[in-house]
């Protein structure tokens, strides 16, 4: 079998394997991939234990942008999906009723989750077919801002995300208000499909492509030039296009938090609050040294938090996409007057925005000091065959550790181990590198789970292997995630 049938196969885009839907008591399946699948067995809750219990509609759905009106597939049948919410230490269970055409899978973006309830197909459960149903039982062990989306293709880039809340029950609560902000592009049901984007970007023939070859094109004065390849035709904040914003109320003088998540399959963004500095709280969940900054870039699949102090009238939130056109914004409105000309460029984003690297963990926040023990290396490879903007999608195109997955070997870890994952940049893009079932440590000691790599960038991560199975690790661009920039770190 030749890789991309072999990916497609792994990653659920055919249903090849007994599409069953999983039960809690299921028996441990060894699926066509080679991978031992961990076993769901049922939780029961704790005496005191609190049980958040949802159900979860994925379905195909048309919605209105704000404007354009796109049939899409998207949970309860909204874009984003609503609000899950939890406190850390509950139980969560959720109920996954696929109502789509497709095989799907739901991933706990971020969370420390037990293996089973992490939502990869092919690593840690069947797909879920369509018309089955699925549980995902976990507990959600850190507080912090999170989100869900299908790990199943490129599923993540139709409207199938919703953010995830885990309060803190020791929340110390210096805001009076909150505001999850959810930004991504959109191009389905524009006249095509995801997958109709993915396939042409695999066969190197693709007109949504927005690129040169590899070469940075106005990424101005961004550390992050050069991260897109597809030309999305809207960017939304929490489901609206600019030209129709979401509008937020709040009071002169309240303090509010922002939960922002970059749910976007192929975009870095620029985010700030016009009139407004912002002080950085939380990047991925973990609290950070506070910072003030006017503007900071937010990549595929990274969240941060922030406190404002409102002032008095009506402010854009804008949401600039690194290296593309256009824009996402929404409103803050606290007064009177009209609303902010549409493409009022705001001075906050005018310079160049905070990066991870000028941020410094709170001292909650630090990974115990150990030196690491082990060293494993994830090389992002690939883009030098040169099909069309892409830098190559297909075969010899991107992977991991100089091959596309699942042809690249497992990344082997060692239960217990703090463990140097040895990041190098190998290409001429800017990728988001995420790994699943954990949080790592940046060189300057920040907990992140998933976080930008420059072209051509080394970067050191500590990792605690506390929690064994079968993880992924991947770019959080979906359409290089899916042609193949992951590897599986797997430990018992
Ligand atoms: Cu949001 Cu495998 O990731
Ligand atoms: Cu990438």
């Amino acid at each position: 079998m030749d890789s991309l049938s072999r990916r497609t196969l792994l990653l659920g885009g055919a249903t090849a394997v007994a599409a069953t839907a999983l039960g809690a008591c299921s028996p441990a399946p060894r699926t066509t991939t080679g991978f031992d699948l961990p076993r769901a067995t049922p939780l029961t809750p704790a005496p005191g234990q609190r049980v958040v219990t949802r159900t979860l509609l994925p379905a195909p759905v048309t919605v209105d942008l704000g404007g354009p009106v796109v049939s899409t597939w998207a949970y309860d049948g909204v874009v984003p999906g609503p609000l899950l919410r939890a406190t850390a230490g509950d139980l969560v269970r959720v109920r996954v009723r696929n109502q789509l055409p497709s095989d799907t899978s739901v991933h706990w973006h971020g969370v420390a989750v037990r293996n089973a309830a992490d939502g990869v197909p092919g690593l840690t459960q069947e797909p879920i077919a369509p018309g089955t149903s699925y549980d995902y039982e976990f507990v959600a062990p850190d507080p912090g801002t999170y989100f869900h989306h299908p790990h199943v293709g490129v599923q993540l880039d139709r409207g199938l995300q919703a953010p995830l809340v885990v309060d803190d029950p020791r929340e110390p609560g210096e805001y009076d208000d909150e505001w999850v902000v959810v930004l991504d592009d959109w191009i389905d049901g524009t006249g095509t499909t995801p997958d109709e984007v993915l396939a042409e970007l695999m066969t190197g023939d693709a007109p949504g492509s927005g690129h040169g070859h590899g070469m940075a094109t106005g990424g101005g004065s961004s550390p992050y030039g050069n991260v897109g390849d597809v030309r999305h035709p809207w960017f939304l904040v929490n489901g609206r296009v600019a030209a129709a914003p979401e509008t937020h109320h709040a009071r002169p003088g309240q303090r509010i938090r922002l939960r922002v998540i970059n749910a976007a399959a192929d975009t870095v963004f620029a985010v700030a609050l016009g009139g407004h500095r912002l002080t950085l709280t939380h990047t991925d969940g973990f609290a950070v040294e506070p910072y003030e900054t006017s503007a900071f870039y937010i990549g595929m699949g990274e969240r941060y938090d922030a406190v404002v102090t409102v002032g008095d009238g009506v402010f854009p939130l804008v949401a600039k996409p690194v290296d593309k056109k256009g824009h996402a914004r929404a409103l803050l409105r606290s007064g009177a007057g009209a609303a902010p000309r549409l493409d009022a460029d705001l001075p906050e984003l005018a310079g160049v925005a905070t990066t991870v690297m000028e941020l410094r963990p709170a001292a909650s926040s630090r990974l115990s000091d150990r030196e690491p023990t082990e060293q494993v290396a994830l090389t992002l490879t690939g883009g030098m065959s040169g099909m069309s903007g892409m830098g190559g999608m297909g075969d010899g195109g991107w992977g991991i550790n100089g091959a596309a997955f699942p042809d690249n070997s497992p990344i082997a870890l060692r239960e217990g181990a703090r463990t140097r994952v040895a990041v190098t940049n190998a290409t001429m893009m800017t990728h988001p590198v995420h790994i699943h079932g954990h949080t790592f440590a940046l060189p300057n000691g920040l907990r992140k789970d998933t976080v930008l790599v420059a072209p051509m960038q080394r970067l050191d991560l500590a990792l605690q292997a506390d929690n064994p199975g079968n993880w992924a690790a991947h770019c959080h661009n979906i359409y290089h995630a899916e042609a193949g920039m992951m590897a599986a770190m797997v430990y018992a």
